[in-house]
């Protein structure tokens, strides 16, 4: 029941179990879902849970802490609806790395502002087809931009043909290097759910409809898999869905550490909240970001000297696509990981 006190402040009657669930809407790269959650004394702690690492794609975990930096930027803005102050304590050199969210008591009215962000986690989803390129106005790419505020984290942006053609070799070259990789095929296959029966298991991974596939048994969607998605096959697919984009936008972080790869997660994922209410749908596209001979391109490029360009996303209008699969509540709060002291 939501007292009047409550509703005319736009406070929500969310109790922690709410903010973890709000918190593990968030994405992480191959759908891993990364974390471990813990209770404790008007705190939550988020866990790294290294289990769940990806060691041929990720290898020094930036991506593991940037779906970390998603989780957390969700939970804190759900904290603020329910009327608290989270003041976030990090831990990331612990065993395991770990983000403390203390909950302090507001009184203060809720920003219409994160409503409008926590209705935006419902709705946010990973849109892997072809989008309308149709152009995105100048008030939102606007807004785009300033949603992602976090120290050492910057957005550049590219609107127009010319900005966005540089990314095509890039891209391409990167995809091919990837998708000849048999290490780097057979981990993305590990976790992708080719059948409705791995989606119930798992609860986690890539559903094949995720990614424009019909469900199938695992035999068939690997072997698919092994017939149509060559390195050029991919590389061509790739191109059409940059030319089928409204924008590209790509992250830059100062320094590649654990405490700016979560603060880029939080720019992410408010960036990409902000995106889905303004009906911007968004992809990843972090093969040159992921393959080091290609990333160093983009540095000279855009004279990044020792800044690091981490996350690449198409922007576009489509319809949305099946959602992906998170793991209970049950399964990721542990009751086991003992919480570090502040
Ligand atoms: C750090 C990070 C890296 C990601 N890398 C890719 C990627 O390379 N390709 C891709 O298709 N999706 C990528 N994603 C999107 C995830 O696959 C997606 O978030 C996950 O499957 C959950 O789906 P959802 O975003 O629709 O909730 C990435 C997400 C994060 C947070």
């Amino acid at each position: 029941m939501v007292s009047d006190y409550s509703m005319a402040d736009g406070i929500m009657p969310l109790d922690d179990r709410d903010l973890i669930h709000y918190a593990t809407l968030a994405p992480s790269s191959h759908n891993t879902q990364p974390w471990l959650f813990t209770q404790g004394d008007r705190c939550i702690h988020i866990h790294a849970d290294r289990s769940r690492r990806l060691l041929v794609v990720d290898p020094d975990d930036h991506a593991l802490f940037i779906s970390l930096g998603c989780a957390l930027e969700n939970l804190a803005i759900a904290a603020r609806c329910a009327g608290l102050v989270p003041r976030i304590v990090d831990h990331l050199m612990d065993d395991p790395p770990t983000l403390s969210v203390y909950l302090d008591q507001a009184g203060q009215p809720v920003d219409p502002s994160d409503r409008a962000l926590l209705t935006a986690m419902v709705e946010r989803q990973s849109t892997r087809c072809a989008y309308n390129p149709y152009p995105i106005p100048v008030a939102h790419l606007e807004r785009l931009k300033t949603a992602s505020h976090e120290d050492g984290v910057h957005l550049h942006v590219a609107a127009t043909p010319e900005a966005i053609a540089p990314f095509i070799p890039w891209v391409q070259q990167a995809n091919r290097q990837q998708f000849s990789d048999r290490a780097f095929v057979e981990e993305l296959m590990a976790w992708i759910r080719f059948s409705r029966r791995e989606v119930r298991h798992h609860q986690d991974g890539i559903p094949g409809p995720g990614m424009g596939m019909p469900f199938v048994p695992r035999w068939l969607g690997q072997q698919l898999m092994a017939w149509f998605a060559t390195p050029e096959s991919q590389a061509n697919q790739v191109t059409q869905r940059i030319h089928q984009s409204s924008a590209l936008l790509l992250f830059v972080v100062d320094s590649s550490d654990r405490a700016h790869w979560v603060a880029l997660g939080r720019s992410l994922e408010r960036v990409v909240l902000t995106a889905t209410q303004l009906n911007i749908r968004h992809a990843h596209l972090n093969m040159p970001c992921e393959v080091p001979a290609v990333r160093s391109q983009m540095q000279q490029h855009f004279n990044l000297e020792q800044a690091q360009p981490l996350i690449l996303l198409r922007l576009g209008y489509s319809n949305p696509m099946p959602r992906s699969p998170r793991r209970p509540l049950n399964a990721v709060i542990q009751t086991n990981v003992s919480p570090p002291q502040e």
